[in-house]
């Protein structure tokens, strides 16, 4: 629990990035036994965007990092401190952060990863707060950016058809006037990690002919157990991040829930009493990429004009371990 701060932080850019190539529910029609209709009604995606043979996690980190970049119209020496939220690693270790300072040519800078599923992004901001408003950092670079095609059974199609790979990216410094980071709220429960999880590569169950035989290294998810989780925890953390900025669901401008699917996303509305029209969604065209989620939906709301100085976003995301939280934003 955490009172809303006097001091804040605000975003001074961004960066979205999808890869070139796009896999329609077409496409998938002919790898698994579905349906465009099928995906469609139950998840809202009509296509998703899967990174090239040639890249990884990192690369796609980097373009929204560079795009960010140049919305702020900085350098990345001006950055100190790059933080990179995923769940499809390049490599266990080094970390995806230090792969990304290396492609950004940006020596010296402190860069790590943070782990907490589909949260992991705005578990970042959260983190970025208290950095910068206690004077660790001046300006951080926080990336979401994810693989998920390279996780995905291509032989589950409960599972296949729902992701997608993608990345952005978000410059945070402290704000000189009104507009910024108003309240959070997060929360996680370990006991209903195995709902949504890949079991293997990890010490618990190490890399090993047997483990890829099991497919233990994609991921695995009890879809129905984590919709009703996600639904819950999302519209609880809509609820206390209004509550904690002082602020009403008709102060919202738009709510931006984690696109994991339509139904998902039009629930979570409808529990935190936001109108349609002010839940954002670009699922139908990304899937679901995970902590790319959130900045590249403020992102896409920033380029169609969408945001007026003043308005109020909820930033809403649920993920594996279960992991939740909000961020209550003012622009
Ligand atoms: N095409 C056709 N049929 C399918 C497909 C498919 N792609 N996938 C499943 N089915 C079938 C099932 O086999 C089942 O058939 P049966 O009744 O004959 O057994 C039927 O459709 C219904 O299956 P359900 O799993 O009950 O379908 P549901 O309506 O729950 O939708 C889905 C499944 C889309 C996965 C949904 O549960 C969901 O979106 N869950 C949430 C996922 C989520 O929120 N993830 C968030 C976090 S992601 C992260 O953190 C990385």
């Amino acid at each position: 629990m955490k009172e809303q701060p006097t001091k804040r932080i605000r975003i001074s850019g961004s960066g979205f990035y999808l890869p070139d190539k796009v896999l329609t529910n077409a496409d998938l029609e002919k790898i698994v036994d579905t349906t465009d209709e099928w995906i469609v009604t139950r998840t809202g995606i009509r296509e998703r965007h899967v990174l090239s043979d040639e890249q990884a996690t990192s690369d796609l980190g980097i373009e929204a990092s560079r795009r960010a970049l140049k919305s702020a119209h900085l350098d990345i020496k001006d950055i100190d401190l790059i933080l990179v939220a995923t769940n499809t690693p390049d490599t266990i270790f080094p970390s995806t952060a230090c792969w990304i300072q290396k492609g950004l040519k940006a020596p010296h800078v402190a860069a790590f990863d943070l782990q907490a599923g589909c949260t992991a992004f705005l578990y970042g901001m959260i983190m970025a707060e208290s950095l910068i408003l206690s004077g660790h950092s001046k300006r951080i670079l926080l990336v979401g950016a994810e693989a998920l095609t390279r996780i995905t059974n291509w032989e589950d199609r409960s599972t296949c058809v729902l992701f997608g790979d993608g990345a952005g990216a978000f410059i945070l410094e402290e704000s000189k006037d009104e507009s910024g980071m108003l309240s959070y709220y997060w929360g996680a429960d370990g006991s209903l990690g195995e709902l949504l999880t890949m079991p293997g590569g990890g010490s618990r169950n190490p890399a090993s002919v047997e483990t890829v035989a099991k497919k233990l290294h994609y991921l695995q998810m009890k879809g129905n157990e984590v919709f009703k989780h996600a639904v819950k925890r999302m519209g609880e953390a809509a609820d206390q991040v209004l509550k904690r900025a002082g602020l009403k669901k008709e102060d919202i401008a738009y709510l931006i829930p984690h696109q994991a699917n339509s139904r998902i996303i039009i629930a979570t509305g409808e529990r935190a009493g936001v109108p349609k029209d002010k839940v954002y969604a670009n699922i139908e065209r990304t899937g679901n990429i995970s902590v790319a989620t959130i900045p590249g939906c403020v992102q896409e709301l920033k380029d169609q004009g969408k945001l007026k100085k003043g308005d109020i976003l909820v930033l809403d995301a649920f993920g594996a371990g279960f992991t939740w939280a909000a961020v209550a934003y003012r622009w």
